[in-house]
């Protein structure tokens, strides 16, 4: 498949474009900062220009739109939202005039961020439990708004122009090398005492390997239906948990329905749609 990689020059992005260049894809990579060290084909590009989209997806079959600013306070917060919403408009209006098909979106977790943000002692606006796609937006920043607006705008090309396209809500992005020091900062304990420690989502609750973002990511260009799909994956850590998820859910989100048995499935999120939708799992991780 010929694929246009966006944010090719950043931490997920170095690591999409390596797994699908060594499975077999032809990837074509674009950043506004070169990156030397990658073995494809590699455009400067700034997708805040309209027209550099245009140029871009010219001969593409899918797209993987990674090129945003990827937190809140990395700028002032207008500038986050103003350019993170016109490089997705770009890249998709461009991509849905072109004979792309299919597009992979990386959304963030904190699209649900804001559900916490009434003050430490109001009961969380969290619709339900497990975590999911289906979860209403509810940011909590103008980074989190930046990108329930790029959902949206994705929902509406697909829908106009008949397109394959996943939205994919990432929690926190690791290398296993993060994973390791921060066990080894913690004397050999189990992170996930420190994983389970925050109540927001984008905040400990959850965190997924670079590694396994991409293969995912992969699953998503082959397998997605006709349609728009979001999706909210994770590491399924709790397992391993020292606190069992309902007990996390009980301190952290008191009062919120449940829509499954969390201890039954182990976990805060909820794998088991992106398993039979696209036939992925992550990998196991050292934890
Ligand atoms: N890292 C995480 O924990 C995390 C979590 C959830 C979602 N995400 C999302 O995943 C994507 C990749 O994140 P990352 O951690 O690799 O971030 P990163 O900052 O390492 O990479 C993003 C890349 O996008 C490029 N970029 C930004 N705006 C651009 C523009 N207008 N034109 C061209 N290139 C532009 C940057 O130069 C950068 O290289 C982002 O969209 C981010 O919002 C990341």
């Amino acid at each position: 498949m010929k694929i246009l990689v966006t944010g090719a020059a950043g931490r997920l992005g170095t690591v999409v474009c390596r797994h699908l260049h060594e499975a077999g894809h032809e990837v074509l990579a674009t950043d506004r900062m070169r990156d030397p060290s990658l073995p494809m084909p590699f455009v400067v590009a700034d997708l805040a220009v309209r027209e550099a989209a245009y140029a871009l997806v010219e001969g593409m079959e899918a797209i993987v739109q990674l090129g945003n600013i990827p937190n809140a306070g990395r700028t002032d917060a207008q500038t986050t939202y103003t350019l993170n919403t016109a490089a997705n408009i770009h890249v998709f209006h461009a991509a849905a005039e072109s004979e792309v098909r299919r597009i992979v979106f990386a959304s963030s977790v904190q699209v649900v961020s804001g559900t916490r943000k009434l003050g430490d002692d109001a009961p969380s606006v969290l619709p339900h439990l497990p975590f999911d796609g289906e979860l209403p937006p509810c940011p909590g920043n103008t980074y989190a708004l930046s990108k329930q607006a790029g959902e949206t705008a994705l929902a509406y090309y697909t829908r106009m122009h008949g397109l394959h396209s996943v939205a994919f809500r990432f929690p926190w992005l690791v290398s296993q090398e993060i994973i390791d020091g921060l066990r080894a900062r913690e004397d050999g304990k189990s992170i996930h005492s420190r994983l389970a420690g925050s109540a927001n989502p984008d905040e400990g609750l959850s965190f997924l390997r670079f590694e396994d973002a991409a293969s995912l990511i992969e699953a998503a260009l082959l397998r997605a239906p006709c349609g728009y799909r979001c999706y909210m994956p994770a590491h399924p850590s709790g397992r391993l948990h020292a606190l069992l998820p309902s007990e996390i859910a009980r301190r952290h989100f008191p009062g919120v329905p449940h829509k499954r048995d969390l201890d039954a499935i182990g976990s805060l999120f909820h794998l088991d749609e992106i398993e039979a939708n696209l036939g992925w799992r992550p990998a196991e991780a050292r934890l």
